[in-house]
């Protein structure tokens, strides 16, 4: 599904370069469950915003379900982080003030999901999530564990076949934490693709494989308990 070749991104700012990938080159399987770990400042949240879509590298290859992403427009990137991809931030990024219901609501309205079936999908995702008698509270009258319950309800209203979480549990409680990562464990046997980034080692336990980034590298990545060979 995600093919990266000789991936680098340069951030430059006021006349200073930041390596913040520095020739990173690995595949992810459709299917797999993949956390990313790393010291802070090691290009973690970097590489997701290139798999994500929201940035394109300095150099190499990005290739999505065939399709090299860093060659697109502006407009089909949107496409397809509209179609393809779900994201999860450690902020959950609420629309304050703005019911369960709706914040769900609003990635299907972008996507010009037919309107008279929006509130039935938003509704639908929100009870996966435990959250159908919370569908009309505010974002600010939920607690941090529903809230990114309804962040990943609405990561998920496209039905994504790649969801990319950027320290999803950082700022919950270790229960609230479990009942993410219990969502996500089911995602990923209902077939949707996982990459998640996490500082936990207990929360990466979740995934399957384990990427550990350093200094813009891949230093190492296990699956199932594997050493994988790292490309160079
Ligand atoms: N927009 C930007 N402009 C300039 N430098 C940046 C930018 N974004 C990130 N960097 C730099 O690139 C490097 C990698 O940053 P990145 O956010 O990918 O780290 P991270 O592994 O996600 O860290 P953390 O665990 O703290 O979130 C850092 O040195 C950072 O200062
Ligand atoms: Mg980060």
């Amino acid at each position: 599904m995600i093919k990266v070749t000789h991936l680098s991104k340069i951030y430059k700012m006021d006349g200073v370069q930041t390596v913040a990938l520095s020739d990173i080159n690995f595949e992810i399987d459709k299917g797999e469950y993949v956390a990313i770990m790393g010291p802070s400042g090691s290009g973690k949240s970097t590489l997701m915003h290139m798999l994500g879509a929201l940035d394109t590298p300095t150099s190499g290859k990005y290739i999505l379900d065939g399709q090299e992403v860093g060659n697109l427009s502006d407009d089909e990137l949107a496409e397809i982080r509209n179609k393809k991809i779900g994201f999860v931030f450690q902020a959950f990024n609420l629309l304050p003030r703005t019911s369960a219901l709706k914040n769900v609501i609003l990635p299907l309205s972008y996507a010009s999901y037919p309107k008279e079936n929006r509130e039935k999908r938003a509704t639908e995702l929100l009870t996966m999530v435990g959250l159908g008698d919370r569908l009309h509270h505010n974002s600010n009258q939920l607690s941090g564990g529903q809230q990114q319950r309804v962040a990943i309800a609405r990561a998920l209203a496209m039905d994504p076949a790649l969801l990319l979480a950027d320290e999803p549990t950082g700022n919950l409680a270790t229960s609230q934490s479990e009942e993410i990562m219990t969502i996500f464990s089911d995602l990923n046997k209902k077939g949707h693709t996982i990459i998640m980034i996490t500082h936990e080692p207990l929360i990466a336990k979740f995934a399957k494989r384990i990427i550990t980034v350093r200094d813009g590298k891949i230093i190492k990545d296990e699956k199932n308990g594997k050493h994988l060979k790292i490309k160079v």
